[in-house]
């Protein structure tokens, strides 16, 4: 498991004030960022109120990149090198604000359409990962779902994109499991979805949104009849990709965000705090993400261009959480990629050979079943056989 070297330890601390709301950003729709064209779709701003256990992290706050290099030279060591931790915990409530686009069919009216995925995107992105402008027929996912008949809702993590803006030393990842949750009871009562009665909600996740839709099938089982994981794996302990995964985080040369310049500077920059870091060029971006040979240059540009930053504390946070979902009944599709960096050090048919997934899924009932994308690096909506992928995913929920 990435990062799973982090001793993290946790103590309970007396419940600290919160403010109760957070800002966002003015607008909801992207500059260039169009709908996919066989869909009618709409964009929402869902306002959830949400109970979690927040993690506290009193640690010193970044000076400068020296600072950030340091912390991620530690990540990457195959030595016990003790890392920084949370303090504590402490039970919280407080309401954020989540964007997200929901679109059914433009020109289908069967049963399919009551197919729902709800699409998680992983750190460094937001909602955009799911529905490219660039090439969208063969980049799209949305497009592809809405070709085949399914619906779709996906939407800006918190902290990221149009959702509520935190600095980078307080997001963390269980606020966005029950944000998630809410979603997911929403769409369920009918809410956001535009007059569709859902019969299926499939959660889609990829990468950090994989670990979130994992966590929710560990908590919230009951809420979804299918659940899709891409860009994550289980390695077991003697799995090279156990160990190897802290090095992510140093490929993607992470730097302080509001100190990138040019083209490095991601959209919205001016609106996150030094606790979120981004990538340091947009080669960083794509040894990182996409697939020795399995990309076009420009779906690489186009991808680093709707690059988002990313917190390590939320990262520390995520892979604190124990992550097994022993309750879950349902179908579970894994659709890594085959030369996947971090989560497989550059081979998931080796990691998921090792069957760490059986550990994670103990219930005999869960419905197991494997799609590896050939060839394709971990932003596996970016490489050239994307549509491989998407083709497994709905096929998956033909199935359901
Ligand atoms: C938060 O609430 C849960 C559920 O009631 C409880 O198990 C947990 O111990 C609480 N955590 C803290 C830090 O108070
Ligand atoms: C879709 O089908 C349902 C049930 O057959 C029907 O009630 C509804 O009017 C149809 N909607 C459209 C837009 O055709
Ligand atoms: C990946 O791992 C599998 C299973 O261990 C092995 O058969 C295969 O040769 C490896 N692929 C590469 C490219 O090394």
């Amino acid at each position: 498991m990435l990062l799973s070297k982090a001793h993290i330890t946790l103590s309970a601390l007396a419940l600290s004030p919160f403010a109760v709301s957070t800002p966002t950003l003015d607008k909801t729709t992207y500059p260039g960022f169009v709908h996919p064209s066989n869909g009618d779709c709409k964009d929402y701003n869902v306002k959830s109120t949400v109970t979690y256990e927040q993690l506290q992290w009193d640690q010193p706050r970044y000076k400068d990149n020296y600072e950030v290099a340091s912390l991620l030279t530690k990540v990457a060591s195959q030595a016990k090198v003790p890392l920084p931790a949370f303090s504590g915990s402490a039970n919280v409530t407080k309401e954020f604000q989540i964007a997200g686009t929901f679109c059914k069919p433009k020109s289908s009216n069967n049963s399919k359409q009551n197919t729902v995925f709800v699409a998680t995107h992983g750190a460094g992105f937001d909602r955009r990962y799911w529905a490219s402008s660039f090439k969208p027929n063969e980049y799209s996912f949305a497009q592809y779902a809405l070709e085949a008949g399914y619906s779709i809702f996906y939407y800006d993590r918190l902290g990221v994109g149009y959702s509520s803006r935190l600095s980078g030393y307080d997001v963390e990842i269980n606020p966005q499991v029950e944000l998630l949750a809410s979603i997911l009871k929403s769409l369920r009562a009918g809410k956001y979805i535009e007059g569709i009665k859902p019969s299926n909600l499939v959660l889609v996740g990829h990468s950090f949104g994989s670990v979130i839709s994992n966590l929710i099938l560990g908590r919230h089982p009951e809420l979804v009849e299918g659940a899709v994981l891409t860009g994550f794996s289980f390695p077991t302990p003697a799995d090279p990709a156990a160990s190897a995964s802290g090095f992510g985080l140093s490929v993607f040369a992470s730097r302080i965000v509001s100190t990138l310049t040019g083209d490095a500077r991601p959209q919205f920059a001016n609106s996150f705090d030094n606790g979120w870091l981004s990538f340091a060029d947009k080669f960083a971006f794509t040894e990182a993400f996409l697939g020795a040979e399995d990309y076009e240059v420009p779906a690489a540009e186009y991808s680093y261009k709707i690059a988002q930053p990313y917190s390590i504390v939320d990262f520390l946070s995520a892979f604190a959480q124990p992550s097994v979902a022993d309750k879950y009944v349902g179908k579970l599709l894994l659709a890594p990629a085959e030369r996947d960096l971090f989560f497989c050090a550059g081979n998931c048919t080796d990691t998921f050979a090792r069957g760490g997934q059986k550990s994670a899924f103990p219930n005999p009932k869960t419905d197991i079943s494997l799609f590896v994308q050939e060839g394709s690096g971990h932003g596996q909506n970016f490489a050239l056989n994307a549509r491989d992928l998407y083709k497994a995913i709905t096929t998956f929920a033909d199935n359901l």
